[in-house]
């Protein structure tokens, strides 16, 4: 990756060198926007072929008022990590996998796509273009952000005439401000994250305003964030706002089937065969709410979020508790899938890409 190399020394600071961390609070990081150096650009040509990229300081970018992105939400988002490892050395974990999902993502949207090639190579050119900002062994991750937006002008609903491919970063300690403490959620059977036919299955921009309203609602009532059900009987469980949900019962791990309303998120598919590995039945099926009564166990999985164990879940004003903590699934789990993540324990899989 010399195009990422020969622009870091191009931009950056003579008193700055590779191996140096940028200089930030490592011990406090939370979820929140802190900009790096560069991000990656690609635009579609006329023809919506996607040609060479390059990487450019982290900026404010020019788009059209009518960009069909601001106008109609044409656009899609993923969302991966750059690792540290002891030697101070960088691992990406399953990029490809999010490749594929913008591909398809992009099929459902009516946009181009970049290739799983273009994709992975922008993903590691970010991350070693923005390598002082990958925070130390044990101290978070650098969350990479690619974009996928319509940014010609549209006026009456159609695609967007041209697009642009845009990946940025950002170190990140724990999505949830409790840091490791379980969560509490609160089921909302009023609003809902997706339904039958429309985008939840994909990594659209546009699921993600609307569950605005059912969170801050559930923030302000004191919980962590909020649990949907499906939204044609209001009976099974779907997932939490920005991560998917598994339960534990005995044995058996459950989570909620991808039938086009359920994200397929990297973390799930990883968990899924990590707990087969250790000897879990895994089921993907339909999930009645009804089954939270009986859970032992039951946690989140998503990029950000990593394995979040959940200490309670609200439903129906009935607050239902669950095991957490030493010795329970999700960390075992947990401990598993960030060991591979970073190195720490040997991935026999070919799951994490060294760059
Ligand atoms: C991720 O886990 O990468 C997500 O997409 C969650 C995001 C909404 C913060």
């Amino acid at each position: 990756f010399r195009a990422a190399s020969s622009l870091q020394q191009a931009y950056q600071p003579s008193t700055c060198s590779d191996d140096e961390y940028a200089d930030l609070d490592w011990d406090n990081l939370g979820f929140g926007l802190l900009s790096t150096d560069f991000m990656y650009i690609m635009k579609s040509s006329k023809e919506g072929n996607f040609e060479q990229g390059n990487l450019s300081r982290y900026e404010n970018i020019p788009l059209s008022p009518s960009a069909g992105i601001l106008n109609y939400g044409q656009g899609l988002f993923e969302g991966t990590k750059a690792y540290r490892k002891e030697n101070g050395g960088l691992l990406l974990f399953r990029p490809d996998l999010n490749a594929i999902r913008m591909n398809i993502g992009a099929e459902r949207m009516c946009m181009p796509s970049p290739s799983i090639d273009q994709f992975v190579n922008a993903v590691k050119q970010t991350a070693i273009a923005n390598k002082r900002w990958v925070p130390p062994p044990g101290k978070g991750t650098l969350y990479i952000r690619p974009l996928l937006m319509g940014t010609g002008p549209v006026l009456g609903v159609a695609p967007s005439p041209e697009y642009t491919f845009l990946v940025y970063a950002s170190p990140v300690g724990n999505y949830f401000k409790g840091g490791f403490a379980p969560l509490n959620l609160y089921v909302d059977d009023e609003y809902h994250r997706a339904s039958r036919g429309g985008a939840g299955g994909v990594k659209a921009i546009s699921n993600y305003a609307p569950v605005l309203k059912a969170i801050t609602r559930a923030k302000n009532r004191g919980f962590s964030d909020v649990l949907y059900l499906d939204s044609v009987e209001k009976k099974y469980l779907e997932e939490v706002s920005s991560c998917n949900i598994f339960i534990v019962k005995g044995n058996v791990i459950s989570t909620p089937a991808t039938n086009g309303t359920i994200l397929p998120g990297v973390t799930r598919k990883s968990i899924i065969e990590i707990a087969q590995d250790q000897g879990y039945k895994v089921e993907e099926r339909v999930i009645p709410v009804d089954e939270l009564v009986n859970a032992d166990e039951v946690f989140c999985t998503g990029t950000a979020v990593v394995v979040a164990p959940v200490g309670s879940i609200t439903y129906q004003n009935k607050r239902i508790e669950y095991k957490t903590g030493g010795g329970s699934t999700s960390q075992k789990l947990y401990s598993t899938l960030v060991g591979i993540q970073t190195a720490v324990i040997e991935d026999k899989k070919g799951w994490t890409v060294e760059i």
